[in-house]
């Protein structure tokens, strides 16, 4: 059973919408949550959902998938093969600022008298729009009226409509539209990387990020392009407005790297309202210098405004239903549905904004909704986000796997480090090394391989593209397997062992024969002993080219499948149950009951060796594998595993109560299922795990 209480989002402020989230009253106390539950992505680019006014906030932040800094890791104790390098995503400069002044008021919404407010997200519209109309401290009513959209059409887009009517008399009106370098902003001068005790939030990474390298304006647009201090990766941005407004207006721009603007400044009379396109265009790179991606961010400027602001919305919303044809999920509960439709819809949608543009990138853990986990690339794409996509999206499916084949060359390096042959991929990565520094939790996690050939077997099974074998899905089976085999020993009984490794199960680390591992390394060794003959029968060039490509010999497969067929999988009889690994049931038993609910998560308050000393359970591991290997299971077994390992389960992951709730709806224990959906779904929405602030859980939205 989920270990903590969850109160759904509050009627009076999120009213139930199956298609829209909407807030319609301004809560200070929600306010960096609503960062994250309002922020707009397309996958390449993400934006939070800041204020137009840009303050008060939570965490602001845009980021684009993979731009990212490095930064030298300092182990107190090092040792052989830890990683060296950290690499954390880059806030790159907001350009969501829409600042108003009535007769030099600012609008400012915790203390401005409100006569009506309403923020949606739209679903199927892909906007978010907020509406208000403010009573002025001189008394005049002024209505506010923002649209804004990342594009799903134009990638490198972001899109914002603003306008201000007053309804009863005339005003000065100024807009201050902004550009702000935050991620270079601090409160002081830190002079080391500073490190919150919580190991999931994101790292702000000392000194000087973004130099900036162009900052010009060209005809009616801004012009800005920055290197990264230590990664060389380059930035190119560029904003440009269109104004309509009454003759007697002005436009006025400042530029500069950190704080650019263009102050718009218009005498408003009612009937008649001012009204301002922004469009950004925002380019990232690795080789191409700041100076081009600043071209090519006014070619996509030039276009959009060719196009219209009006026709690129009728192109998001034709995106949108295309994802919604395939991928709606409806439900219908007795005593309402409301609220959890609601959330389906929105964790539906976080999968759409996570991918539909991630090209030649992979999923961040949070997509580009938040800093935790510094934008990150882990398993939770192939295990929990990949099969969704490869049902209802193959083409992001096939593009997602061929990004982690992009990066067999930086695996196949690590596993040279490591003492192995083939690939070891990295635990948590950007640009495809390593980039846990606690390899307990982290590198010994080699289930991230077949967790890899697992998405493969998946994707090829459901869209039947075997040409995806061919092209670059055997090569990883290939490298893969050859890591296992290695990793894993013969004993003198005969079965085949793997030994100090991570399950998913965080709370135990550097285990043997952890029981999802070697079933999970199983299936990777028998889906390249599959893969690598089907070729060689059915493809003959293919396999050919494939043995040259990476020296195979016939040997070496024979070795897999002989892995494979003894592989040793831990039961225990008594019991009836698989143990997670070959000592887990020796320890004590942690009593869950009894710990105070201001103890979880554990990971928070107590040692790593308190935790590793006990029977407690992070996410699911054994249960997890009942899910996704259903068929090594029978149900008698999955019954008792689950029994077994539910009072364990601390939930303190995120990954964990989706698979929970499968499993407890497959062996008939509907009040599990129940509950444990309910929190999955509610996860973001509701807070559940009570970080929502830092970035939206994309693995439980694809559970
Ligand atoms: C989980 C991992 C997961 C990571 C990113 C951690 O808390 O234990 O399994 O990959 O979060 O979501």
């Amino acid at each position: 059973m989920p270990k903590r209480d969850f109160v759904l989002p509050p009627e009076h402020i999120y009213p139930i919408d199956e298609w829209r989230l909407a807030e319609v009253r301004v809560s200070p106390e929600h306010l960096a949550r609503a960062e994250t539950i309002f922020a707009l992505s397309n996958g390449f680019l993400g934006v939070r959902g800041m204020f137009e006014e840009g303050r008060p906030s939570g965490a602001p932040a845009s980021y684009i998938n993979g731009f990212h800094e490095t930064w030298p890791i300092v182990h107190a104790e090092d040792a052989y093969g830890l990683a060296q390098t950290g690499q954390t995503i880059v806030n790159v400069p907001d350009a969501t600022v829409l600042k108003l002044y009535v007769d030099d008021e600012p609008l400012y919404l915790p203390s401005a008298r409100l006569k009506e407010y309403r923020r949606v997200l739209d679903m199927r519209a892909g906007t978010l729009t907020r509406e208000l109309v403010w009573s002025t401290p001189a008394g005049k009513h002024v209505r506010v009226r923002s649209c804004r959209f990342v594009s799903l059409e134009s990638r490198h887009l972001l899109a914002m409509t603003f306008e201000v009517e007053m309804l009863d008399r005339a005003a000065p009106v100024v807009v201050s539209s902004e550009v702000i370098n935050r991620q270079d902003a601090r409160p002081s001068n830190e002079a080391n990387n500073q490190r919150s005790a919580d190991p999931r939030l994101g790292r702000r990474v000392a000194g000087r990020v973004l130099e900036c390298q162009v900052s010009r304006e060209a005809g009616d647009a801004l012009l800005l392009g920055y290197r990264t201090t230590h990664s060389g990766m380059t930035l190119g941005l560029g904003v440009h407005h269109i104004v309509e407004a009454t003759d007697d207006h002005r436009v006025e721009a400042a530029i500069s790297g950190d704080h650019s603007k263009v102050v718009v400044e218009a005498q408003c009379e009612p009937g008649r309202a001012l009204h301002i396109t922004k469009l950004a265009a925002y380019q990232a790179s690795r080789a191409v210098p700041s100076e081009e991606l600043v071209e090519r961010c006014m070619r996509t400027l030039r276009r959009s405004v060719h196009d219209g602001v009006e026709s690129l919305l009728a192109r998001q919303q034709e995106h949108l239903a295309r994802f919604w044809d395939r991928a709606d999920v409806q439900v219908r509960f007795s005593g309402g549905s409301g609220r959890m439709q609601q959330a389906i819809r929105w964790n539906l949608f976080q999968l759409c904004q996570a991918s539909w543009r991630a090209e030649g990138t992979g999923i961040p853990a949070k997509g580009l909704t938040g800093p935790a986990y510094e934008g990150h690339y882990f398993w939770d794409t192939e295990v929990y986000v990949l099969p969704f996509l490869s049902y209802t999206q193959p083409r992001i499916a096939r593009n997602l796997l061929r990004f982690r084949h992009s990066m067999l060359g930086a695996a196949r390096t690590r596993a040279h480090e490591l003492a192995l042959s083939g690939a070891a991929f990295p635990w948590r990565t950007i640009n495809g090394e390593e980039a846990s520094a606690y390899y307990a939790a982290g590198t010994a996690q080699y289930h991230i391989n077949a967790d890899i050939a697992y998405a493969i077997r998946r994707y090829v099974d459901v869209r039947g593209d075997r040409g995806f074998l061919v092209e670059v899905g055997a090569e990883i089976l290939v490298e893969t397997a050859r890591l296992w085999a290695d990793l894993g020993f013969h004993c003198p009984e005969g079965h085949f062992h793997i030994h100090g490794v991570t399950g998913p199960d965080e709370y135990t680390t550097v285990v043997n024969d952890n029981v999802y591992t070697n079933l999970m390394a199983r299936l990777n060794l028998n889906y390249a002993v599959a893969s690598v003959r089907w070729l060689q029968q059915e493809r003959p060039a293919d396999y050919i080219a494939l043995v040259r490509e990476v020296g195979l010999d016939e040997d070496e497969v024979e070795q897999w499948e002989r892995a494979a067929a003894v592989m040793y999988i831990a039961h225990d009889d008594k019991r009836g149950i698989n143990p997670q690994d070959d000592n887990f049931l020796e320890k004590e038993v942690w009593d869950l009951a009894r710990t105070p609910p201001e103890d979880f998560p554990l990971l928070l308050h107590y040692h790593p060796l308190v935790i590793y000393r006990y029977q407690v359970v992070k996410q699911a591991d054994v249960v997890l594998a009942m899910y996704l290997l259903g068929n090594e299971f029978n149900i008698d077994e999955k019954r008792r595993n689950f029994e077994y390992y539910e009072p364990l389960t601390t939930g303190d992951s995120s990954l964990s109560a989706c698979v929970q709730s499968i499993v407890a709806a497959e062996i008939g224990d509907e009040e599990a299922a129940m509950s444990h959906f309910r929190s999955a779904v509610a996860m973001d929405l509701a807070d559940v795990a009570g970080n929502v602030s830092d970035g939206v859980h994309i693995a439980t939205s694809g559970g």
